[in-house]
């Protein structure tokens, strides 16, 4: 039996959709690369911009094929498109046999198994009745050809481990959909996370990336004395089979001196952090309610700078948003001149539904919002060059 992933947005979803692979390699059915080859199709989608849902929807009806080339198939949509579609997407798409939103990666064995028993009576079902149907699919498959995004590798770096250390967001950033599709913050045990971090590292990882939507906002109260995310840093960095620790994705409220020194002293915490920044613009800031000014925003750059002058920061950066006005935008591109990032990610302003920024007037026509975000890739690159002719 094998099971194909495919999953869309951040490496979040990657870290969920490894961890949705449990129940199916725990049956002993394997991976393969080849959608014609395989008896089962995950799905994780993203819904962050609407872009990106659209891209699952439009796949998913693009797997009617392989699905309908063997009705044994089993095709699961997961993650946070999943959880804001509900049933719906069944209606729109009937041939998917289960859909499994973002807040229920917890509950994701049961419904599998579920699943696998309906469909395929799974305990009763014989190996060599599935072998049969495969070779009618392999026949399918020389004639069907294999879209090139169907074959990316699911788990990201081979080297490094991914680990969630909180599921969902407590934040109510006005743009962001994410708080919705995800639900409330749940942290995890330290010891819980640590004990994955030993096992994933004795295990061929060296690199752990530690993975939530305000990774540094971190705390354990239930063991013993109350731990943050500067704990953790430490007690990671102490796991002998660790080579280099990573986050995404740090809020700026949370880049406090005891996170910044934690960083500072662990020889293994990568010399890189990625800090969203949104805006450069204070006003635009409020009204993204997140939670930060400008100047707040350059005061931890400075802070991370002080303490490890060789640090490496990226950004993310949303142009567009409603009622962003040139003088706004300035105040971006003065930012990234500022900071001088060494990369940044830029978004046009996509309004998600149920947001609270969906309320607000679209006003930012689209061709503004584009040359908005050419002139920020534009300016990032030449700050790139600058750096790169220092350096040489
Ligand atoms: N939790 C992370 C961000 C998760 S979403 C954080 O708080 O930093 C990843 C990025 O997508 C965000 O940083 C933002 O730049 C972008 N994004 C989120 N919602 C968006 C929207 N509605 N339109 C455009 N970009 C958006
Ligand atoms: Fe979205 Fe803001 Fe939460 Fe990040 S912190 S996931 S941008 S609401
Ligand atoms: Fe997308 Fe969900 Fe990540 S909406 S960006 S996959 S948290």
């Amino acid at each position: 039996m094998k099971y194909h992933i495919i999953t869309y947005g951040c490496q979040m979803n990657t870290a969920d959709a490894e961890e949705m692979a449990q129940p199916l390699a725990g049956r002993g059915f394997v991976s393969t690369e080849h959608l014609w080859d395989a008896d089962i199709v995950l799905m994780n989608t993203c819904t962050v911009r609407d872009q990106a849902e659209h891209r699952a929807d439009s796949n998913i009806g693009r797997l009617r094929k392989w699905k309908d080339a063997d009705p044994h198939r089993i095709l699961i949509i997961a993650g946070c498109a999943a959880s804001r579609w509900g049933d719906s997407i069944r209606q729109k798409y009937p041939f998917i046999d289960l859909v499994s939103p973002a807040t229920q990666i917890e509950q994701f064995p049961e419904a599998v198994a579920q699943v696998l028993k309906e469909r395929w009576n799974w305990e009763a079902e014989t190996r060599a009745s599935f072998e049969e149907g495969k070779e009618r699919r392999r026949e399918e498959e020389i004639s069907s050809s294999l879209p090139p995004y169907f074959t990316s590798s699911p788990f990201g770096s081979e080297t490094t481990a991914y680990v969630t250390i909180m599921r969902g967001c407590n934040y109510s950033c006005s743009y962001c959909i994410v708080p919705q599709v995800r639900g409330r913050e749940v942290y995890r045990p330290m010891p819980q996370i640590l004990e994955e971090i030993r096992q994933k590292t004795t295990r061929g990882h060296k690199d752990v990336m530690l993975l939530g939507q305000t990774v540094n906002s971190y705390h354990d109260r239930d063991h013993g004395h109350p731990l943050d995310f500067a704990d953790l840093l430490q007690e990671v960095s102490a796991i002998e089979s660790v080579e280099e620790v990573r986050f995404m994705s740090p809020h700026p409220r949370y880049m406090k001196e005891r996170v910044i020194d934690a960083m500072k002293y662990s020889a293994k915490v990568a010399r890189h952090v990625h800090l969203p920044a949104q805006s450069g613009s204070s006003r635009v800031l409020d009204r993204m309610q997140r939670l930060y000014t400008r100047e707040d925003y350059l005061v931890v750059i400075k802070n991370l700078r002080e303490a490890i002058p060789n640090i490496l920061i990226t950004t993310d950066i949303i142009v567009g948003f409603p009622g962003e006005n040139d003088a706004d935008f300035e105040q971006t591109l003065s930012l990234l001149n500022a900071v001088q990032f060494n990369g940044l990610f830029a978004f046009k302003y996509s309004p998600r539904p149920g947001t609270a920024s969906a309320s607000l007037e679209n006003d930012i026509p689209s061709d503004v919002k584009e040359d908005r975000l050419q002139k920020v890739l534009a300016l990032n690159t030449a700050i790139k060059k600058a750096e790169h002719m220092a350096a040489h």
